[in-house]
């Protein structure tokens, strides 16, 4: 076989002693800078089976399309690969920046980026893997399999550059037809996302910090008395005693458990925060029980590692030994008594301050497990030390309760995190530029197999703007993980906090969110079982069409596409939207909204949804269920439905409903019922609302009961296009008397006038705003005018349209 013996010998490259092998499936190759190197590969962490990697296909057909050429010396080894003129680059992880990575290089190497820029080329997390998208539109992906800090070049055209310090395999996967073929298989090969308990794809609130239970359930209340949905509150660092982890203050915090009973006789999830410092501090119980068993990461010369985090000097479990997982898993077991839902693992980089490096010296020592590489030091373990981490945590929640999926959100991560832990995009800015990076960070984090990840919505560092929050909260409600979080002494950055325009606009996205959550816990199935990514960019649609492979405007969570603006003057319904071929139906929940996304409907699908609940817990299974419908050119449309009960593993015992929904239209009737569908579940008894789309919102809506047939006949032609028309009417006449959020940047053209203590007067074409100067002081920059702004609405000054 061509394959198996090109794995002898790598006779036919022209690439010095490199070898290859045929691996896992057909497409995917191993390869090596020597025969040698591949012996002595450290082993793999990214990849769920080590022995994958290790494991040469006997059955393969086919020979590398696409060969890597190798330069090893004095053991750093770079490596290239050349694609055909025209190729497109992606990937590459958490990166900040334009979605399409052409023309860049990024570092891997887990940073502490706060206030990280769209230049910065080490954030968070390491993913040394590139999504080549080829002119023909058939993908090929590679990954670097190297935990060590890498270089990945993309700045010369159409050519992929990998070095890193020591040698490593690379692992080619493809071309492949599809760019998606391509992230499922990378995504079963690294492990698919962890099966996330529904309501972690609820809204959640999170703030450094609500640093009192009085807070917390100040927050809880109003979320519930104003009904915007939420399902977790977030714990910051300063729930705990002096920064210590697994310690509640004793005043603010005195009895955890009744303030989670709360939470949760209310319908909310408690996460809180866990960072792997450890205060260094001879009688603190996890201190001393971690020394015990000497399992602190060490200097070169032996001695536990000391380094300042929040708590002042800190050591560092080394999580690369099992036992300090262990030790680490089992005082999150005894954390989860407490009342904990969640845990949230940070600063695991791991970040440490008043260093330069930002992190520990790379000559640090961890006693590795052998299966993991063994002993090392830190500048081989870096990138991994938060992935270990969140995984240790991971185990801990599941050890404390079998019958519950855990939920850990980890800053730092390698490929692979994602088997353990959702991530978010770290301590970004309070910036149109950060709303407008977010939507790319989070397509790069998918496209690079990890699916449950999202921004601080409305910016972590700086006071947002209304119209900025506002906007952010609209597509943030879209992301697969959708969290608010803000920093220490910054305005309040609640739904409510911007006034009651912005208000109204945070409650219609989560109205929204929770409306489609049918449709994303279906996808996040999917993604699991099958590595399917939950949202992708929109070229995902249409590979070949090189003006989508720019678009960063939109989105496709399924065949649902989301298209936002993300600039201050331009309401997304003015914007030219650029679509793929095919059949597109826009259609909203009579919400639309100018500083909401639009949202279309792919010809040929089906998507549930469901009535907008206050918290996922309020939903039951007997609830009446909906269906949009967009029928595709040949009058047809399919649709997945997978429900199970929302927590726990009974699912993997059979205990689900997936359902498939088809559509069909036949002489002037459609006709929608379920084709198949698996699982030991009954289907509940439900009434089932089908909304079959006609394009410019219009729907034509009949009811049924669900897993009976049912039919809609279609209106004549005309009849169809006077619906439509109305129903546009209906949308132009909403968005038009829709209050928008004014944009108050633009009170700093007027920053001199305010200065001078007279009244302010903006004027747009549709609204004016006016600013009454602070008593006695002074409109100096704009986060003052925010709080300006805030003060004016207790004072009950306000915004005028
Ligand atoms: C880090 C985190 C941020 C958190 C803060 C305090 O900056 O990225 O989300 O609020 O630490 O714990």
């Amino acid at each position: 076989m061509a394959g198996v013996e090109a794995a002898a010998s790598g006779s036919d490259v022209q690439s010095g002693n490199m070898v290859f092998k045929p691996i896992l499936e057909e497409g995917v190759f191993r390869f090596d800078c020597s025969a040698d190197d591949m012996d002595a590969a450290f082993p793999s962490l990214s990849f769920v089976n080590q022995k994958d990697r290790d494991t040469l296909l006997l059955t393969t057909k086919g020979k590398p399309s696409f060969t890597p050429t190798f330069e090893c010396v004095a053991g750093q080894q770079t490596v290239k690969i050349e694609l055909p003129a025209g190729t497109t680059f992606y990937g590459t992880g958490e990166v900040s920046g334009q979605l399409e990575r052409s023309g860049k290089r990024v570092f891997t190497w887990n940073t502490d980026a706060w206030g990280y820029g769209a230049g910065t080329t080490s954030l968070y997390q390491s993913h040394p893997w590139v999504l080549a998208v080829i002119p023909s539109g058939e993908a090929f992906g590679v990954l670097a399999d190297t935990t060590r800090r890498c270089e990945i070049d993309l700045r010369k055209e159409s050519t992929i550059m990998f070095c890193a310090p020591s040698s490593f395999p690379v692992i080619t996967f493809g071309p492949l037809p599809l760019p998606v073929d391509v992230v499922a298989l990378f995504s079963r090969i690294t492990g698919t996302v962890f099966m996330p308990p529904k309501w972690s794809l609820g809204y959640h609130q999170c703030r450094y910090s609500y640093d009192s239970d009085i807070r917390v359930r100040e927050i809880s209340r109003t979320f519930r008395e104003k009904g915007i949905p939420c399902d977790v509150i977030w714990m910051d660092i300063d729930y705990m005693d002096g920064f210590r982890c697994f310690t509640f203050d004793k005043e603010r915090f005195s009895d955890p458990q009744s303030l989670v009973k709360d939470l949760h006789d209310t319908g909310f999830k408690a996460i809180w925060m866990l960072d792997p410092g450890i205060k260094h501090e001879e009688g603190y119980f996890v201190y001393d029980s971690g020394s015990e068993k000497d399992i602190w990461t060490q200097t070169a010369d032996g001695r536990p590692f000391v380094g300042d985090v929040w708590p002042g000097p800190c050591v560092f479990p080394d999580f690369t030994q099992s036992k300090a997982r262990l030790w680490w898993s089992s005082l999150v077991k005894d954390f989860t008594e407490y009342g904990v839902d969640g845990i949230w693992n940070d600063m695991n980089e791991p970040a440490v301050f008043k260093t330069v490096t930002k992190t520990m010296p790379e000559s640090n020592v961890h006693r590795g497990d052998a299966e993991l590489g063994g002993c090392q030091n830190h500048a081989h373990y870096h990138n991994v030390y938060g992935m270990l981490m969140a995984r240790s945590t991971y185990e801990g929640m599941k050890v404390a309760d079998e019958s519950k999926r855990p939920f850990v959100l980890t800053r730092a991560g390698l490929i692979g995190s994602q088997r353990y832990a959702a991530t978010w995009t770290g301590d970004n800015l309070s910036t149109w530029e950060h709303l407008h990076m977010s939507i790319s960070m989070v397509l790069q984090l998918g496209i690079s197999g990890q699916p449950l990840a999202g921004p601080d919505i409305g910016g972590f560092c700086k006071n947002a703007t209304p119209k900025l929050f506002g906007r952010w909260m609209g597509i943030g409600a879209m992301f697969p993980f959708s969290r608010g979080h803000s920093e220490k002494d910054t305005s309040d950055h609640e739904p409510w906090s911007f006034g009651e325009e912005c208000e109204e606009v945070c409650r219609l996205a989560l109205r929204r969110r929770y409306r489609l959550l049918p449709h994303m816990y279906t996808l996040f199935y999917l993604a699991h079982t099958k590595g399917i990514p939950v949202a992708v960019p929109t070229f995902f649609v249409d590979s070949k069409d090189s003006k989508l492979r720019t678009n960063e405007n939109s989105f496709m969570l399924g065949p649902l596409l989301i298209y936002a603006s993300t600039t201050p003057d331009q309401r997304v319904h003015e914007m030219q939207h650029t679509l793929p071929e095919g059949i597109w139906l826009s259609f909203d929940f009579d919400d639309s909204h100018p500083d909401l996304p639009a949202l279309y409907l792919q010809g040929g699908s089906i998507i549930p949804f469901s009535h907008p609940y206050q918290h996922v817990g309020e939903a039951d299974p007997s609830d009446d269920l909906s269906m949009l419908i967009a029928l595709d050119e040949n009058g047809k449309a399919e649709g997945v439905l997978y429900e199970d009960d929302g927590d726990g593993y009974e699912y993997t015992k059979g205990e689900y409903l997936l359902t498939t929904y088809v559509a069909e239209l036949q002489s002037s009737v459609v006709t929608i019922r379920v084709s198949k569908y698996e699982g030991l579940w009954k289907r509940p008894k439900r009434r089932l609302h089908v909304h079959l789309l006609l394009g410019k919102y219009a729907t034509l809506d009949a009811y049924g009961v669900d897993g009976d047939s049912i039919q809609i006949t279609m209106p004549s032609e005309s009849e169809v296009s006077d619906i439509v028309y109305a129903s546009n009417k209906k949308f132009t006449s909403r968005i038009e008397t829709a209050r928008q959020i004014p944009n108050v940047e633009k009170v700093s053209e007027a920053k001199g006038i305010a200065l001078s203590r007279t009244p302010v007067e903006l004027k747009s074409s549709d609204w004016v705003l006016k600013v009454v100067p602070w008593i006695g002081g002074r409109i100096l920059s704009m986060e003052h005018i925010n709080s300006v702004m805030l003060v004016n609405k207790q004072r009950k000054w306000s915004l005028f349209h």
